[in-house]
């Protein structure tokens, strides 16, 4: 039996989307082969113009722009469901939505490449940003990341993984050693295997973008007021002029459920006791991997240590 991070969560979205992560393996998909002009086949037909004007139909936000949803291991799954309820609340139904990661688990959590709204677990980089702005042309690509302090993801990964959860995460594999090493061997197993997607992250968010807003996690984890501050500029970075005030009050409501403050959750993914432990190993990691997060973190703007 694995552990799914979110099991404990009430929410039925929130479940869905935890086990739709995390399910286990069928064969591996290759997301390049298939999945980077999703856009182009699908913006020329949705703009030809229709033989017989019927009935007007006025355009959705996402037949206006491709959406993109991005989240690195530890670094605000949050988005996860907010993602969902933001479209979904608009009117999206599932075939507008699609998904991909980085291991693909299983065709359920890596589908509709062509879908105009898609959400990337592990796999966003600053060449994928590139190569799908390129799919997109004139049409224009949305994208929102969540952003954490490198060296607090790597911690937070340890104590998550030290404590069973997500057992069948091949990013460690064998995961099950995790539970065995203490935060001296396990911190250092849990960066040298994050350093890539570390990196990715880095070099894709080191840099404002118009199209690409950078959200917050310590900000929008910390309390709901930073929460909502967070959710309004990312909710009028997707959406201004899209979407009605009606509308826009509707989509902030509903990113709520994903505010752990306002939602008590059973099963935190974080672990602050644990966390505070382990960060005491970190000045005693190999210098030249904790040299690397330190670039990391001041790259991105994080205070360094
Ligand atoms: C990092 O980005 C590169 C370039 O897009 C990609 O090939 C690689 O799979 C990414 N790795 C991770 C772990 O995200
Ligand atoms: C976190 O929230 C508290 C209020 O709950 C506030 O005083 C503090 O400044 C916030 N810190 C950050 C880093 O946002």
């Amino acid at each position: 039996m694995h552990t799914c991070g979110c099991t404990a969560m009430a929410l039925q979205w929130a479940l869905s989307w935890c086990c739709l992560f995390h399910l286990d393996a069928a064969a591996d998909v290759s997301f390049e082969s298939h999945a980077m002009n999703f856009v182009q086949r699908k913006a020329f037909p949705r703009f030809a113009p229709p033989a017989t004007v019927i009935q007007y139909l006025p355009s959705k936000p996402w037949d206006v722009h491709n959406y993109l949803g991005v989240v690195h291991h530890k670094a605000g799954f949050f988005l996860a469901p907010v993602w969902t309820q933001v479209f979904q609340t608009l009117g999206a139904g599932t075939s507008d939505i699609g998904a991909w990661q980085q291991p693909c688990y299983s065709s359920q959590s890596c589908h509709s490449p062509e879908a105009p709204i898609q959400f990337w677990l592990d796999m966003f980089s600053r060449e994928r940003a590139q190569k799908a702005r390129q799919a997109v042309g004139s049409k224009g690509l949305r994208v929102v990341g969540s952003v954490r302090d490198p060296v607090s993801m790597i911690v937070s990964a340890y104590c998550y993984h030290h404590h069973g959860r997500e057992m069948t995460n091949r990013l460690f594999a064998p995961t099950a050693r995790l539970l065995m090493l203490g935060p001296r061997e396990g911190l250092v197993v849990v960066a040298e295997r994050m350093l890539p997607l570390v990196e990715n992250m880095t070099a894709a968010f080191e840099q404002p973008s118009n199209d690409i807003f950078r959200l917050d996690y310590e900000t929008v984890t910390n309390s709901s007021e930073g929460f909502d501050q967070q959710m309004e500029r990312m909710i009028d970075f997707l959406f201004t002029g899209l979407i009605t005030p009606e509308e826009r009050r509707k989509v902030l409501k509903a990113t709520q459920v994903a505010d752990a403050h306002r939602y008590l959750r059973t099963d935190q993914e974080n672990d602050p006791e644990c966390e505070e432990e382990v960060r005491k190993y970190v000045p005693s990691m190999p210098a030249d991997l904790l040299g690397y997060y330190h670039s990391f973190q001041q790259r991105l703007g994080y205070a360094v240590g």
